[in-house]
């Protein structure tokens, strides 16, 4: 087997581009002919930015699992689709072939619709990283209802949002989950979600920590015994639901400036073909070759680059439940090692933090099987670059730099490894069918090395990063709410989807994205609006006011500092830090815990009552000295203060 739309050579990738901007509708037209489809596609394209209104490959019937399962245990049914590795050095690892998946998946299927779920549906999904988050996240795609994965360290109260956002009627999570050192108690977190939740009929609960839980009759069951039920009625095929190109695939909540997270929708045929599409060229996927990506399927990451784009191409996809640091900072290179993986997707907050524990856990290690490594979900820093490509890819792996974002569905800026070349720090250039363009605050373009690569400016150039013309895996709307999909990503700039990040070109063409331009803070690479830490900080009985900015953290990229206002009975600050942090935890989750809290008397406020983030950001960064003008501010004293009282 080879993929016919794999690009081989530098002139090929500069020729494949042109094409793909010169007439999108061909090249992504041939690119979907290698798929299954039920009715092939009347049109490839239809859309506009103001609206929004994107449609891709309308009139086409298919279902995605056929894609993912159904082609790959027809032609290559021993091959493993997933392989995984617990969190415990000493359980055994699973492997779990094409043919032997797709029997799993179906009868799960035979479990959903035993439990009423048809197609349209809404389920949620809050489980540890074993592989029956896999296939239940398949068997939804194959029934045609639509998932929602929560990630397993948000709260209660962030799943109660989200469940009730979507309206979901079917909840999928285990009695608990393990990180580390850490047993996560899933099904309790769910029960206190619930009380709040009453769209929800029923609850279906894996066994994988035997904690003891809760089991409230005629709502929840056992995974365990619904299977059983389907084992025992004989024949579990199913056949997949034929779905329509866009019928939403699935929702996935994403934090921004304001309000709650939203639940950003894709649908089934664009969404296939993209994260097809760029796993297979971005990572130079061969057949045989094992993908390792280490992120959680909670997160983009994990659904496009764990399940989507490598069971889309009949790869061996390694799923890891545990932590890098867990019960050692060697697990990942252990894991290289005893599974011979070729490629290694991870993020730079991961490689940071394994940098700090020195190069003698990877000594022993064989890391011989390594082709191709890459990081995603914010900057590497030059220093982490260079440590990755020496201590792991032994000088000899192209690294990929991989530039995209939940809404995108898959990457869109990145060199092609070991074809298109790398530079530290840069994503360097765009994918074929996707046209950047840098534009100033007023929205006017910054010319040059975009779409063409003709005609270049001579210099490096900075501005806001927008994307002008539609790929298969851009968003379509953000769920029961288009409107704030138009406003958030299609309403800054004219027939343009800002990204939200700034961003550098130089004058070869490449970019580098040098982080957000709003009020959105990515700490270990995971989006948090301050906002939203705001929000939850404010629910503390004592706060009165706060403000969140981040600031930049050796392992984690960003860290969390916030200014508080308060006005409670406790006179310890020690101790309110610890409290706010308890709420927090309470509200979001633990990843949107404040890494430093100062409280404060006043904050930074202009005439009209708006808070000067800009002087905030600078006192957590450390830069007091460059203030800027304070004179406007309504009580510049307290500027004094903020500064002395600094952590
Ligand atoms: C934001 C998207 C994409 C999956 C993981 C995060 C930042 C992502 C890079 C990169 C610099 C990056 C951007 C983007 N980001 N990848 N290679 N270089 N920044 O998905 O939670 O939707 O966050 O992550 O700021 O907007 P996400």
């Amino acid at each position: 087997m080879s993929y016919p739309y794999q690009i081989k050579s530098l002139e090929q990738y500069h020729e494949v581009y042109k094409q793909s901007i010169e007439n999108p509708e061909k090249f992504w037209g041939e690119i979907a002919s290698h798929f299954l489809w039920r009715k092939p596609f009347d049109n490839v394209l239809d859309w506009n930015f103001s609206a929004p209104h994107i449609e891709w490959f309308k009139g086409g019937q298919l279902n995605i699992t056929e894609n993912c399962l159904d082609r790959w245990a027809e032609t290559q049914p021993d091959t493993p689709a997933i392989i995984w590795e617990s969190n415990d050095i000493n359980e055994p690892h699973r492997s779990i072939s094409y043919k032997e998946l797709l029997v799993k998946v179906n009868q799960f299927c035979h479990v959903l619709k035993n439990n009423g779920a048809k197609k349209g549906d809404r389920i949620c999904l809050y489980m540890p990283m074993v592989p029956e988050l896999a296939i239940a996240v398949l068997a939804c795609a194959r029934i045609g209802a639509i998932h929602s994965v929560v990630f397993g360290g948000f709260s209660a109260q962030s799943i109660a949002d989200r469940i009730n956002d979507a309206q979901c009627t079917l909840v999928i999570t285990a009695d608990g989950g393990y990180r580390g050192a850490k047993e996560i108690p899933l099904k309790s977190v769910i029960d206190d979600a619930l009380v709040q939740c009453t769209s929800v009929q029923k609850v279906i609960v894996l066994t994988r920590t035997q904690t003891p839980v809760s089991m409230i009759k005629g709502r929840d069951c056992w995974w365990e015994d619904e299977i059983n039920n389907v084992e025992n009625a004989g024949n579990p095929f199913v056949e997949a639901e034929v779905m329509e190109a866009e019928d939403p695939l699935f929702i996935l909540y994403t934090s921004g400036s304001t309000g709650k997270p939203k639940g950003v929708v894709h649908t089934c045929a664009g969404y296939m073909i993209y994260t097809n599409y760029t796993f297979i060229n971005v990572f130079q996927y061969q057949p045989g070759d094992i993908h390792f990506c280490t992120a959680d399927i909670g997160w983009i990451t994990g659904h496009s680059y764990i399940i989507y784009g490598p069971l889309s191409a009949g790869a061996t996809t390694l799923m890891f439940e545990g932590i890098p640091t867990w019960p050692d900072a060697g697990r990942f290179w252990d894991i290289i090692d005893k599974f011979k993986v070729n490629i290694l997707y991870t993020a730079p907050t991961a490689i940071r933090s394994l940098m700090s524990f020195g190069t003698d856990v990877i000594k022993r290690k064989d890391l011989r099987s390594l082709k191709v490594l890459g990081s995603v979900g914010e900057p590497i820093n030059e220093e982490a670059w260079h440590w990755f490509h020496e201590h792991i890819g032994k000088g000899k792996c192209p690294i990929v730099d991989t530039w995209w974002q939940t809404e995108t569905g898959g990457i869109l800026i990145s060199n092609l490894a070991g074809i298109t070349p790398q530079k530290p720090s840069y994503a360097t250039l765009p994918l074929p069918g996707v046209q950047p363009l840098l534009v100033d605050e007023n929205g006017v373009p910054i010319l040059g090395g975009d779409a063409s690569l003709q005609d270049l400016p001579s210099e490096t150039v900075s501005g806001n990063l927008c994307i002008r013309h539609p790929w298969p895996g851009i968003l379509r709307t953000t769920y029961g709410d288009h409107e704030r999909c138009r406003l958030t990503y299609f309403s800054t700039y004219p027939n343009l989807y800002f990204t939200g990040d700034g961003c550098l070109r130089d004058k070869e063409g490449n970019y580098r994205i040098t982080g957000r331009v709003d009020d959105v803070l990515n700490v270990s690479g995971h989006r948090i609006g301050t906002a939203e830490v705001e929000n939850a900080i404010n629910m503390h009985t004592g706060v009165v006011e706060s403000a969140v900015v981040g600031y930049p953290h050796d392992i984690k990229g960003q860290g969390i500092y916030a200014f508080i206002i308060f006005n409670g009975v406790l006179d310890d600050d020690k101790l309110i830090a610890q409290d706010i942090n308890q709420t927090v935890s309470r509200v979001i989750g633990a990843i949107a815990k404040p890494d430093k809290i100062q409280i404060v008397s006043g904050l930074p406020k202009t005439r009209s009552g708006k808070i000067m983030r800009r002087i905030l950001r600078k006192i957590a960064e450390g830069d007091t000295d460059n203030l800027g003008d304070i004179s406007t501010l309504l009580d510049p004293a307290v500027v004094e203060e903020i500064k002395t009282g600094r952590i």
